[in-house]
């Protein structure tokens, strides 16, 4: 069964983590993060259930604040350049990275964070894009929730905008090059139920 969206409201719901998305909300508004980035929350909670050695808080922490970086580009260049066919090379992907970690850490201190939480969030927000490989279980955590968002209905009409693809397109496009690059097998598995249904609701083998 795909999770349904009652799923992934009642995995969404912590209440220790709501001054982080306050403190975050005005970084939110560039490329659709305010859709993609609390979607994106849900399934890292989904997955901390499922791999309960992993730092809930580090998880959590570094998949809201992973892309505020977005905020501090131009738009028209986050179109043109992070989704182009040179996109994983990309100077915007990296400066998203980098520009990430400079406002997460001022952020996470003044919300009284340890220093040794903001240094592996940061670490883990410094290269959840462009790095290939996970550096550990936490970071295999964000990195699928970044990508897990996208084979939701949701997911799907955002991101096949930024790829100036159909929908079906996209969803091919997902199962060709996003699906292999998940790294749970809980991930994989979601991924292929949610892709069924997007495709049934979205009529993909008619439009
Ligand atoms: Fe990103
Ligand atoms: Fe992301």
């Amino acid at each position: 069964m795909m999770p349904t969206q009652e799923s992934l409201i009642v995995a969404s719901v912590d209440a220790d983590i709501a001054p982080v998305w306050r403190a975050a909300a005005a970084y939110m508004r560039a490329r659709k993060n305010d859709i993609h980035v609390p979607i994106s929350y849900a399934f890292a909670r989904r997955l901390i259930a499922a791999y309960p050695e992993a730092d809930a808080l580090v998880v959590s922490l570094a998949i809201v604040l992973h892309d505020i970086g977005w905020h501090a580009i131009d738009e028209g260049r986050i179109l043109n350049e992070a989704f182009g066919p040179d996109m994983m090379e990309s100077d915007v992907r990296i400066l998203h990275e980098k520009e990430g970690v400079r406002l997460a850490k001022p952020l996470l201190r003044g919300l009284g964070y340890e220093a040794a939480v903001i240094e592996e969030v940061c670490k883990i927000i410094d290269g959840h894009d462009t790095r290939p490989d996970p550096i550990s279980l936490n970071d295999s955590l964000v990195k699928d929730a970044d990508k897990l968002w996208r084979f939701t209905p949701a997911g799907v009409a955002v991101a096949c905008d930024w790829f100036r693809k159909t929908p079906t397109e996209y969803m091919a496009r997902l199962e060709a090059k996003v699906l292999p690059a998940l790294f749970r097998c809980h991930s994989r598995n979601w991924a292929l139920e949610d892709l069924a249904a997007s495709r049934a609701l979205l009529q993909a083998d008619l439009i």
